[in-house]
């Protein structure tokens, strides 16, 4: 019986969302002090997600939920993808933070890149990892619709201001949480998760 989980992540917007996503579940939810600075090198958000779980696993003991997710744009040939995070800066490297903070230097790109484009099809991807004692389990959850010409609303975080899901005359930016839950890519693969727990 699993009773509580850590959450495997820094993100604060991300913290957020999960939070509320898992509150439905009779598990108490726990988030880690310390940054371990997992390398996400690969260019699977499976094995990022697999590899954040384990290392916070074999820190903390506990059952570790990690999660890797991105914006895929197959008009980018599937770009910022796995890159989502840094994408504003993936040809030079470098730690520095932008002027105008990541999401905003990663919107910029991602517009500059889309100008000229009739194909504004888009979808967030989320793969989840619950590392366990004895095993682990994983799932994953995806999130249809397109890419706006400029970004609207001040909700979510990271791309939600450009993106407009399926269904929807409003960017993610705009709706409210629980909103953005019901339909989002993390939703769905936390929910499958937790299902497949039961
Ligand atoms: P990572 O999983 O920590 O590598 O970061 C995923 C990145 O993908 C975030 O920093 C965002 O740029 C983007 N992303 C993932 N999920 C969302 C979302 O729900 N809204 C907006 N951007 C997202």
């Amino acid at each position: 019986m699993v009773r509580r989980i850590l959450v495997a992540t820094t993100n604060l917007g991300k913290r957020r969302e999960i939070l509320s996503i898992l509150r439905e579940y009779e598990v108490e939810v726990l988030f880690p002090e310390e940054d371990l600075k997992v390398e996400e090198g690969s260019c699977s958000f499976l094995e990022n997600a697999y590899l954040k779980a384990k290392a916070y696993y074999e820190v903390y003991k506990i059952p570790t939920l990690a999660e890797d997710s991105g914006l895929v744009v197959p008009s980018l040939d599937g770009y910022p993808g796995v890159y989502s995070s840094r994408f504003y800066n993936l040809e030079w490297g470098g730690k520095e933070e932008p002027k105008e903070g990541k999401d905003k230097a990663n919107i910029n790109k991602l517009l500059r890149l889309m100008e000229g484009k009739q194909d504004r099809r888009a979808y967030y991807v989320a793969f989840a990892v619950l590392f366990l004692e004895d095993g682990g389990l994983w799932s994953e959850g995806r999130c249809y619709g397109t890419i706006l010409q400029e970004p609207v609303g001040e909700g979510g975080f990271g791309y939600d201001p450009i993106f407009q899901p399926e269904g929807f005359q409003k960017s993610m930016a705009q709706l409210s949480m629980e909103e953005k839950n019901l339909i989002s890519h993390r939703g769905k693969a936390l929910r499958r998760i937790m299902q497949m727990l039961k």
